[in-house]
């Protein structure tokens, strides 16, 4: 796994267990987890809980949801990466997943977009891959124009099951070769 990757704006890197403040300050925003399910944390045990998959994934996989620092001021927006779904996800299994997540102040600035196509760079490039995935909240207009924008095109709708709801979701495809 690359120590870090850099795009014109943004500095990614693995997270570390040093970061669990700064997810907190980012899970526990209602706005940012509107189409994640409406549950913003609420304490430091589910954050280290989450962030423990993520190390798990970077251990298993190789790969994972990285931190994103803005670099300008050095501060942490949020975390952007690839995560390997090896359960049934809309009939599909053993794929890459592209994903985003960041503050509100630092929304708008198209880092979404910035982060999204280096990490389509490093699938392609690094890990051979052929078909990147993502998925997106049916009401989520501002992911969804982050993915469109970078090539991904809309397949299907389908169901996803968070804590036990589903949530009504696009998904969408990027062929890479
Ligand atoms: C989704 C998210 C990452 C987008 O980040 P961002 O850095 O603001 O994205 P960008 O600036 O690269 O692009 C967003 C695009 O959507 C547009 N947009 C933003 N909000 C919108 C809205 N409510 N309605 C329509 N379009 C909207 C922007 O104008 C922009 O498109 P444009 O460049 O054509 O103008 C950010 O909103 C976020 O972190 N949300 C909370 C977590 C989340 O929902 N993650 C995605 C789960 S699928």
């Amino acid at each position: 796994m690359p120590t870090t990757i850099e795009t014109e704006r943004l500095l990614m890197r693995p997270l570390n267990t040093n970061d669990v403040d700064a997810l907190y300050k980012l899970d526990s925003d209602p706005l940012v987890m509107k189409y994640l399910g409406n549950r913003p944390v609420s304490n430091l045990d589910d954050v280290n809980f989450y962030l423990k998959n993520i190390l798990k994934q970077y251990e298993q996989y190789g790969i994972g949801r990285w931190a994103v620092i803005e670099k300008s001021t050095g501060e942490m927006i949020g975390w952007a990466g690839l995560k390997f779904m090896n359960e049934v996800t809309n009939g599909h299994v053993d794929f890459y997943d592209v994903g985003y997540r960041f503050r509100p102040e630092f929304w708008g600035k198209g880092y979404a977009t910035e982060a999204t196509n280096a990490w389509i760079g490093y699938a392609k490039n690094q890990l051979n891959v052929h078909t990147l995935y993502a998925s997106a909240h049916t009401e989520n207009i501002a992911s969804q124009n982050v993915l469109k924008k970078c090539g991904f095109i809309q397949k299907s709708e389908y169901q996803f099951e968070m804590y036990g709801e589903n949530l009504a979701c696009y998904w969408l495809e990027l062929e890479l070769v």
